[in-house]
């Protein structure tokens, strides 16, 4: 039986550390405020790499844990809203990168979400056959992103990529359930203006209106609304669709937003907060790339075992939301 699995992860963040106290001293905020609303104490911020940059050090660490060559890889696909331009895509930047000069590569934007979106695209060419090697990377540099006078937004972000190798590969036990599961995919475009950056397109030359590049903004409370709902919501139907049960999953890797959210959704599947890996006290919201990070970090800490149940879960702009059950 012909299984789709993770075959390797990596992640790249900035150097540079920017904590709460140093942004307090760019706008009026406190690192008590920060940590008590968010979870959040420091973040990365990048000073040279672009996205495409991060992305490409991240897929070459995912290729090295793969034991892969990047010429292997079919299938490059970036999930980011923060590219460095329209086109070329990120994906293709890094294709030229690392050399995967057999690949197609294009980009996909499903915001916060992304990495999902990007994986589930990955697995329904690996489950057709089309491919049998992808990459899945999701990088975003929230960073050029915020407005940093606006200190509702600008504390929230930080910089960062991660990255997965997708495989198709035959099982060696056939009885039993390996690799990329089952997905709960979702969008609501009636829910757009919640959390919004408005690109160059928004000029109309006929009309004489010149484009402009727009900031982040967001509606705070009524993205945690949505998360908190929306995220145990979509990990039950999961669970429910593929006959599994949630005491018997490892760990749920879920978006690092922010820590009340990931308490929240504990409370409500009533369990216990440690199945609840968190490093958003390191890098703050990395958006697309939070879920790859956090995996690769779990991955590289000998966290993970092989059969080990994982539920990867993400919200964000669209809105979208999306959860993935695989078992390691
Ligand atoms: N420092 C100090 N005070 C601040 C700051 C700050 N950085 N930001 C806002 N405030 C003030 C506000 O001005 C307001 O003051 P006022 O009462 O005098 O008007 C007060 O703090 C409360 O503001 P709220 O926006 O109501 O604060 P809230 O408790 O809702 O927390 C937060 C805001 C943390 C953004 C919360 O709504 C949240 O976590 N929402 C989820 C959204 C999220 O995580 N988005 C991340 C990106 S989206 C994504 O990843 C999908």
């Amino acid at each position: 039986m012909w299984i789709t699995k993770i075959a390797g992860t990596g992640s790249c963040v900035p150097e540079k550390i920017i904590t709460n106290n140093d942004l307090s001293e760019i706008v009026d905020t406190s690192d008590e405020w920060i940590r008590s609303r968010t979870g959040i104490g420091e973040r990365r911020i990048t000073e040279e790499l672009t996205t495409a940059g991060l992305a490409a050090k991240a897929a070459q660490n995912a290729l090295l844990d793969a034991d892969m060559k990047a010429e292997d890889l079919e299938l490059i696909l970036v999930a980011t809203s923060s590219p460095e331009h329209f086109f070329p895509s990120v994906a293709c930047e890094v294709q030229g990168m690392i050399g995967g000069k057999n690949a197609i590569a294009y980009d996909l934007s499903a915001a916060c979400s992304g990495f999902l979106f990007a994986l589930n695209t990955a697995y329904a060419f690996l489950k057709s056959g089309s491919y049998k090697n992808a990459l899945v990377i999701g990088a975003d540099v929230m960073s050029k992103m915020v407005n940093w006078k606006d200190r509702s937004t600008c504390v929230l972000f930080g910089d960062g990529a991660g990255a997965a190798v997708i495989r198709a590969e035959m099982a060696e036990d056939a009885g039993m359930p390996e690799g990329i599961r089952h997905f709960i995919m979702g969008s609501d475009g009636s829910g757009a203006g919640v959390l919004t950056c408005t690109a160059r397109s928004n000029g109309n030359f006929l009309l004489g209106k010149e484009s402009q590049m727009g900031y982040l903004s967001m509606n705070g409370q009524e993205v945690f609304k949505f998360a908190v709902k929306k995220v145990p919501e979509c990990i039950s139907q999961l669970l429910s669709e593929a006959d599994e049960k949630k005491e018997e999953i490892s760990y749920f890797l879920l978006h690092q937003a922010n820590y009340r959210i990931i308490e929240s959704v504990a409370k409500r599947l009533k369990l216990p907060l440690e199945r609840f890996p968190m490093n958003i006290e390191h890098y703050g919201n990395t958006s697309g790339a939070s879920i790859p990070i956090l995996l690769d970090e779990l991955n590289r800490s000998g966290l993970l075992s092989r059969g080990d149940k994982l539920v990867l879960s993400g919200f964000g702009a669209g809105l979208t939301w999306g959860a993935v059950l695989l078992t390691w």
